[in-house]
């Protein structure tokens, strides 16, 4: 159950969704009880009031996730069915007060391991904090070895195909998700990895995006971004006012391919911020781009530098480069917005006006060390 969002371009007016979205509900009838799993974003409700039309009786309804893309629509939910019975995790109880406005008395909070008998059917209920808020929870329904898992292993992608398959169209989106999502919780999902385990998964239904049928190609996707170790590949996010950081730019991408390192830019003024998500998940370096403004970086540089740390991507080397017309700190002040990476920073390059020759010698000098890095970090590379 749950809506198809085709249109929505946008997701908390920051994170591009290119292929639109959905928001999956789960209705379980089991042989004594029935249960909603999840409902939908509040925009897409008369979707999932209209397939709940031919449900009579609701005797409880899951809150995995207390973000109101998944919870929104469960006040109307409560108003149809008044005697429906709500289990959350206990970190969600007063969240579910706190954002739709429900008294905490209707809301039962599960320990983890805690189990739930719909007659012939049994949910146990798994704790899984961060994926995506603190409060998060999985569901597995023991006797059908399904996991609902909410945000995690979601996709942000509008299809009328149900299932991932062999996951080959769903992957890139998968991707693209883990990486705007999950990544900045990467250790805490290592360790719902671990705790999984011992569980019989034979299908994996996420509250976004295709079901997983055959679900080991996600479970095997999420250890490789999770665990593998970064790729030669720099990320370079920079712009340019009047060409010169542009000009350094394009020198250091032809230097490092020459020494044989895999680089993708991203304009920060004009990318997809998802693409650049999506190669962080990989990259070993990034090199910031940036001319000078009131003394600082660019104020897309500002962003993608704040971006780069939130995201808390695998990323060994990092590095300024940029311009100044008389004076500036930009390359301190990018450094400084990226407080949390776990990097090891070179040394800035930096203009005043148009690159030199004295800057271009920086800029190799810059690319041999980027390549020793790499070649130490990745024997082969
Ligand atoms: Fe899809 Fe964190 O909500």
């Amino acid at each position: 159950m749950g809506a198809i969002d085709w249109e929505r371009r946008l997701f908390d007016e920051l994170i591009p969704l290119p292929d639109g979205t959905s928001y999956n509900a789960y209705l379980v009838r089991g042989s004594e009880k029935t249960a909603l799993i999840d409902t939908a974003d509040p925009d897409q409700s008369a979707a999932l009031m209209a397939q709940l039309d031919d449900v009579d009786h609701l005797d409880y309804l899951i809150i995995q996730h207390v973000e109101q893309d998944h919870s929104g629509s469960a006040p109307l939910i409560l108003a149809r069915y008044p005697d429906v019975q709500i289990f959350s995790s206990p970190k969600a109880k007063p969240m579910v007060s706190d954002h739709l406005g429900i008294a905490e008395e209707r809301i039962h909070a599960v320990e983890d391991g805690e189990t739930l008998s719909l007659g012939n059917w049994t949910f146990e209920f798994i704790h899984a904090p961060w994926v995506h808020w603190p409060e998060t929870m999985l569901t597995y329904l023991r006797e059908e070895k399904v996991l609902f898992t909410c945000d995690l292993f979601g996709s942000h992608l509008a299809t009328d195909e149900l299932f991932s398959g062999n996951g080959s169209p769903v992957c890139e989106p998968a991707k693209r998700y883990y990486a705007e999502i999950m990544m900045p919780f990467a250790s805490l999902i290592r360790g719902h990895l671990k705790k999984l385990e011992p569980f019989d998964i034979e299908v994996i239904a996420p509250s976004h995006g295709p079901v997983h049928d055959h679900p080991t190609w996600i479970l095997d996707a999420y250890h490789h971004w999770l665990n593998d170790k970064p790729k030669n590949l720099v990320v370079i996010p920079y712009t340019s006012m009047h060409g010169s950081t542009g000009l350094m730019v394009d020198y250091l991408i032809e230097a490092l391919n020459d020494r044989g390192v895999h680089v993708h830019s991203f304009h920060m003024s004009k990318t997809d911020i998802g693409e650049y998500a999506v190669h962080l998940v990989d990259a070993a370096t990034v090199v910031f781009g940036t001319p000078t403004v009131l003394v600082g970086p660019h104020p897309s540089i500002v962003f993608a530098a704040y971006l780069t740390a939130a995201l808390r991507p695998k990323l060994q080397n990092a590095a300024v480069i940029g311009s100044y017309g008389w004076a500036g700190k930009a390359a301190e002040k990018t450094k400084e917005l990226c407080g949390s990476l776990k990097a090891e920073w070179m040394d800035p390059v930096f203009t005043k006006g148009m690159p030199s020759q004295d800057t271009y010698a920086a800029l190799d000098a810059l690319a041999d060390e980027i390549a020793s890095r790499h070649k130490e970090l990745l024997p082969g590379a």
